[in-house]
């Protein structure tokens, strides 16, 4: 048996999953195929050198870390494979003993090689994004989801309720990726009739209705390599879901009108404040087409249950109005920012930003107190569904009191629909009904009642 198999076998006997090869090229080709830690070889390889394996292994910035066996006595050579690349030696007679030793050292190395990689990856992940303000958990999943996604070519699909920063999110994802030097083209699903939105996004040619006197290119196309951006994709009109499902199982459109494909490059992210499942169950949105866009999932929180975010996206934005202003930034009163957190933010961060250009346009610019707070905010109580003691003035009538039941349930199960359903013994259906008759959190989902006689 030559000396490359009989240690093979030694190591395979101790434990290790070992094979032989008998020359460099042979090696490099075996790495190719099979995943390797270590390469144990020889310096005087026939046609490439030992030394010369090592070196290719570390230009390629392969894993695989190399030991070297050296003639007996050779200090020099011993040298020139660390030099090489190699990550220890050993000189001969090489004894089964030592060379496990360095194996595990080199394992042991290796190993924790990984582990910083691995760590590097996730400290960079959870670096915040400067655009999406916010410390908390549920908002450093997003950021992390973000960073995340950003480089790949997947769908994604954000979803939260109205003003949580869906379209933030999607600009996020665009200047973090690759695509960031090419367009980001966003279009609301919701604001056109069918047949103007197909010609929006796939473009016509001239002559495909009346007043297409010249041809025009759809935003699929004008996007380029860069991100198309379909907001409010749950309120697609059905016939443009079948459509666009087609264009994206092929990556090519047809212009209206046209007669050739075209096929494009952009990425596409798409959002809705409407919960899919339930418009797939109401037969609204197709369940194809929600899957195919539903890659990859960001679920962006409503305001309310990160309270901690708060503060920081009030001072954000008050710094914001007043660098556009030039003044200097205006304080908010402790009593103004208590009624704010206490605030249940029914349209989440938009109403947040409304709500602090409003206070200080009353109050010029110099603090707001709550005297420039909105009434339902100034007036606002604090909810509690225990309401059985008070004077009979503060206690509420059964509609009330179920009101805030569901949003408590709501904001306890981060508004998970489904769970919230599920606690409150009613079926999602009932829920939704409920949640639109009294107009409690989410304004604009399932918004037709099918059986309005029950
Ligand atoms: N985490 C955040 N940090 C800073 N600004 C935010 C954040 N979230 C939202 N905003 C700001 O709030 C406003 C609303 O956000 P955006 O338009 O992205 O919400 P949306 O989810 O798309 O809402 P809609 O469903 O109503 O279209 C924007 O001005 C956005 O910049
Ligand atoms: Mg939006």
């Amino acid at each position: 048996m030559d000396f490359a198999s009989l240690i093979a076998e030694g190591l395979t006997r101790r434990g290790f999953q070992a094979t032989s090869v008998h020359s460099a090229n042979e090696a490099l080709a075996h790495l190719e195929r099979a995943p390797v830690d270590i390469v144990v070889a020889h310096v005087h390889l026939s046609e490439v050198s030992g030394l010369e394996l090592v070196s290719r292994l570390r230009d390629r910035q392969s894993e695989v870390l190399g030991i070297v066996v050296t003639s007996q006595g050779s200090m020099e050579t011993a040298v020139e494979a660390i030099r090489a690349g190699a990550y220890d030696f050993i000189s001969k007679p090489v004894s089964l003993a030592t060379l496990e030793v360095a194996i595990q050292r080199a394992v042991a190395y290796q190993t924790l090689r990984r582990e910083v990689q691995r760590l590097r990856i996730e400290v960079a992940v959870a670096r915040p994004i400067d655009t999406i303000i916010g410390d908390s958990p549920m908002i450093r999943e997003v950021t992390s989801l973000v960073r995340r996604v950003a480089d790949s070519s997947a769908t994604v699909l954000i979803t939260g309720e109205s003003g949580t920063g869906k379209e933030l999110v999607a600009r996020a994802i665009h200047d973090l990726s690759e695509r960031r030097h090419h367009p980001f083209v966003a279009i609301n699903c919701g604001a056109l009739p069918p047949a103007l939105l197909e010609s929006e996004l796939f473009g016509h040619v001239r002559g495909a209705f009346t007043d297409a006197r010249q041809s025009r290119q759809g935003l699929f196309v004008q996007a380029g390599d860069g991100t198309l951006f379909l907001d409010e994709i749950g309120e697609m009109p059905l016939e443009m879901q079948v459509k666009l499902l087609r264009v994206l199982q092929e990556r090519t459109l047809r212009p209206v009108g046209g007669d050739t494909e075209v096929s494009f490059g952009a990425r596409l992210i798409t959002a809705t404040n409407r919960d899919l499942e339930f418009e797939i169950e109401e037969k609204r949105f197709r369940e194809d087409l929600f899957h195919r866009i539903n890659v990859v999932q960001i679920p962006v929180p409503p305001l309310r249950s990160r309270p901690g975010d708060l503060r920081a996206l009030m001072s954000y934005f008050v710094q914001k109005v007043a660098e556009r202003a030039g003044k200097p930034v205006p304080e908010i009163s402790e009593e103004a920012t208590r009624k704010l957190v206490a605030y249940d933010w029914p349209g989440n961060v938009r109403e947040l930003q409304n709500c602090v250009e409003r206070a200080l346009a009353l109050g010029g610019m110099t603090t707001i107190t709550i005297d420039e707070l909105p009434e339902k905010i100034r007036g606002h109580q604090v909810e509690s569904a225990v309401t059985a003691t008070g004077t009979p003035d503060e206690l509420i009538t059964l509609g009330e009191l179920e009101r805030r039941y569901i949003r408590q349930v709501l904001a306890a199960t981060q508004n998970n629909k489904t769970s919230a359903a599920r606690i409150l013994g009613i079926d999602r259906r009932s829920l939704y009904r409920r949640l639109h008759e009294t107009d409690a959190v989410v304004p604009t989902a399932g918004t037709t009642d099918p059986d309005p006689a029950r």
